[in-house]
């Protein structure tokens, strides 16, 4: 800045500031008063459209993908060009002169000219920055590695079991029976019961299974924990193991006696009375179901969707059934 440039700015800035307004209070109340509203609609969608979120972490879920927000997006992919030795560098270093280059802008950059025409230095590499992150941002979103689904895409579920049955067989019914009724002698539980089925979900067969028990014998089988298996293939085992439960052991297609008409009082002995007793007087922690007349909604929501320890029943029971069933306990 020359001197001529110099005296013509301190004219306009002392105009400017007869003309003004003064920072406080005035322009700080306008802050307040954008912020404010800011704030009630991020509260508002907070408490009205809220979150998606994801289901628990799951250690052992080797096939999840952890991604960053979007607006993370472009940095996560810039790391990706880095030698992994050298991230420490491109994930702090780097940035952090980019900050000191902008923090020091004031000292080096005293051009008095204000339009971005007259600041070509300032305006290139801003436009290069921005272009770069909306660059690897789209490279990012289209190289996005999707999950290995676990029931292997486009198998059906009778494939899946027909999977599971095969592996089952090569090896766990050794010690487990082929039908999982157990092995004299070896195993003492026999997991085709619907007391070991009913009380344990699909993530905790999913980690014995992948983990073992080795105090009690049952070695590890998954490819996490040196095993032969994937993630997949203990999936597959469990929809076998599943099958179970549905039509009597080892069985995927129905038989005369699974098709047959459905009883309550039937489907409650073999699956609810495990936990709530014989005759739904429950047990120990487990409720008695002595409501049934007066609290159906809340009965149908617990068995549909399930709650605490107590398991849904969303995919094995259709609704009229589970009417039925609450019907046959509001009447016995
Ligand atoms: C070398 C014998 C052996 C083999 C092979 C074996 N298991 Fe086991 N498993 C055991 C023993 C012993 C137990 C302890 C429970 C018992 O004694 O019934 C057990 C327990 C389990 C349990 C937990 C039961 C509970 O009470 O929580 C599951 C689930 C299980 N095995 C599934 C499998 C599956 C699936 C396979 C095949 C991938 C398999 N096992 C292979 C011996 C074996
Ligand atoms: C693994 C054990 C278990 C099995 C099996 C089970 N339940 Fe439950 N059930 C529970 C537990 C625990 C609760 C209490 C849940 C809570 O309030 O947190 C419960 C709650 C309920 C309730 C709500 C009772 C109330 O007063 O709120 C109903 C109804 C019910 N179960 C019906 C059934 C039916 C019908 C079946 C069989 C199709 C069944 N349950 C199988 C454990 C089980």
């Amino acid at each position: 800045m020359n001197k001529q440039q110099k005296e013509e700015y301190m004219k306009k800035y002392k105009m400017l500031k007869e003309q003004g307004v003064p920072f406080f209070p005035d322009i700080v109340f306008k802050d307040a008063v954008v912020w404010l509203a800011v704030f009630l609609l991020m509260s508002a969608l907070a408490i009205f459209v809220g979150v998606h979120m994801e289901g628990k972490a799951n250690p052992n879920d080797a096939s999840y993908i952890p991604r960053p927000e979007w607006y993370f997006l472009f940095l996560y992919q810039y790391l990706k060009y880095w030698p992994g030795s050298l991230e420490p560098i491109a994930a702090t270093v780097i940035p952090g002169i980019a900050i000191l280059f902008l923090l020091f802008l004031p000292f080096y950059d005293t051009n008095p000219k204000r339009h971005p025409l007259n600041r070509p230095v300032a305006t290139t590499i801003m436009t290069l920055v921005v272009i770069a992150m909306v660059v690897l941002t789209y490279v990012s979103v289209v190289t996005e590695a999707k999950p290995t689904k676990t029931a292997a895409a486009g198998q059906t579920k009778a494939e899946i079991i027909k999977t599971g049955k095969a592996l089952f067989e090569k090896n766990c019914a050794g010690c487990h029976g082929p039908d999982g009724k157990g092995v004299k002698g070896v195993t003492h539980l026999p997991l085709n019961s619907d007391d070991f089925l009913n009380t344990r979900t699909d993530d905790v067969i999913h980690n014995i299974i992948s983990a073992g028990q080795p105090s009690v014998g049952m070695q590890a089988f998954g490819a996490a924990n040196g095993g032969p298996l994937s993630d997949e293939q203990i999936d597959a085992i469990i929809a076998y193991m599943r099958s179970w439960q549905e039509g009597g052991a080892a069985q995927a297609t129905p038989t005369p006696s699974a098709a047959k008409k459905f009883d309550p009082a039937d489907y409650y002995k073999k699956n609810c009375a495990v936990c709530h007793g014989a005759n739904a007087e429950g047990k120990g922690s487990f409720p008695a179901l002595d409501k049934a007349a007066t609290e159906h909604d809340l009965y149908f929501n617990t068995i549909m969707n399930g709650k605490g320890a107590m398991p849904s029943y969303k995919n094995k029971l259709t609704k009229d059934q589970i009417n039925q069933i609450i019907d046959w306990l509001a009447h016995k």
